[in-house]
């Protein structure tokens, strides 16, 4: 254990699993105060208790981030339990995959709710305590997909694009009281969400290969390395990162087709 985010009280959403947990890990490794969000109370009761067990101070809750009333006592609660939060991760999101036209409308609200709307009710529940405290970091987890298009993939690519219009739009609003507010855009990563895009094609082990085949370093990122990443944006050690958005893709998305 080191001390980069000694004093940083972080919230984290989606943690249970994946890059949201290896945030939540990384995080405690480096001496932050933890409260944690995810729908899946067993994993979450499970992931927190290993957490606590090493040592960290670890509150959470079982709360969707669209419910903006469980979000607002969630921030309450982290106070009482491991001090005012003063750094959200807005990492929980879903896939949300479509040919457009065959979106239907509930597919469209369920996408924009969770991945947009669920990181705004997140940050509008602890901006205003943040700001209070003096200053403090926002990290939405993005995706290259806020950059480029896979086909089918909508309306997802939409929700991440506009994840990172709302950490542009944020970080200037609130760069004067001391907020920094940045992105952060990984590629693929071996995550059950991953496994379970793969497991959409016919044939999921050709998808996979095929994935694999993409990338220039011939595999995908794993969530431990999308965790360093994150330890460093919400650290004190980059005062000046605003407003901006980090690609972590290996080198995939700046690979032209021969
Ligand atoms: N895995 C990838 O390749 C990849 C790539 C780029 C970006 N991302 C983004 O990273 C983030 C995490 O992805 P992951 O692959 O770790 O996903 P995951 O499915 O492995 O984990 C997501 C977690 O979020 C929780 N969650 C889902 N909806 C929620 C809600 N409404 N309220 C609270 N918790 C909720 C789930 O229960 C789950 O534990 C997402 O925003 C995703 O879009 C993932």
């Amino acid at each position: 254990m080191t001390d980069r985010l000694n004093g940083k009280r972080i919230m984290i959403t989606g943690a249970a699993q994946g890059i949201g947990l290896a945030i939540a890990q990384a995080c405690a490794n480096e001496g932050a105060s933890l409260f944690l969000i995810d729908l899946d109370a067993g994993l979450l009761e499970t992931e927190a208790k290993a957490l606590q067990a090493g040592g960290a101070a670890i509150g959470y809750t079982v709360a969707s981030i669209t419910d903006i009333t469980a979000i607002s006592a969630a921030v309450e609660r982290a106070a009482t339990e491991i001090g005012p939060i003063n750094a959200m991760i807005n990492n929980a999101g879903v896939n949300v995959f479509h040919e457009p036209l065959e979106t239907s409308d509930e597919e469209w609200q369920r996408c924009f709710d969770i991945n947009l709307k669920g990181a705004w009710n997140c940050t509008k529940a602890v901006l205003p305590g943040i700001i209070a405290q003096g200053g403090g970091a926002i990290l939405n987890i993005a995706s290259t997909h806020a950059f480029t298009i896979i086909p089918k993939t909508f309306p997802y690519p939409l929700a991440k694009h506009a994840l990172l219009g709302m950490t542009r739009s944020l970080g200037l609003e609130y760069a004067g009281k001391g907020v920094r507010v940045n992105a952060l855009a990984p590629g693929y990563v071996s995550t059950q969400k991953v496994i379970d895009y793969w497991n959409s094609f016919p044939d999921p082990e050709a998808a996979r290969a095929e994935t694999m085949k993409l990338h220039p370093g011939g595999r995908i990122a794993t969530p431990e390395e999308i965790a360093l990443a994150a330890v460093f944006m919400i650290s004190d050690e980059c005062p000046f990162m605003n407003a901006t958005c980090l690609k972590i893709d290996g080198g995939l998305s700046v690979q032209q087709h021969p």
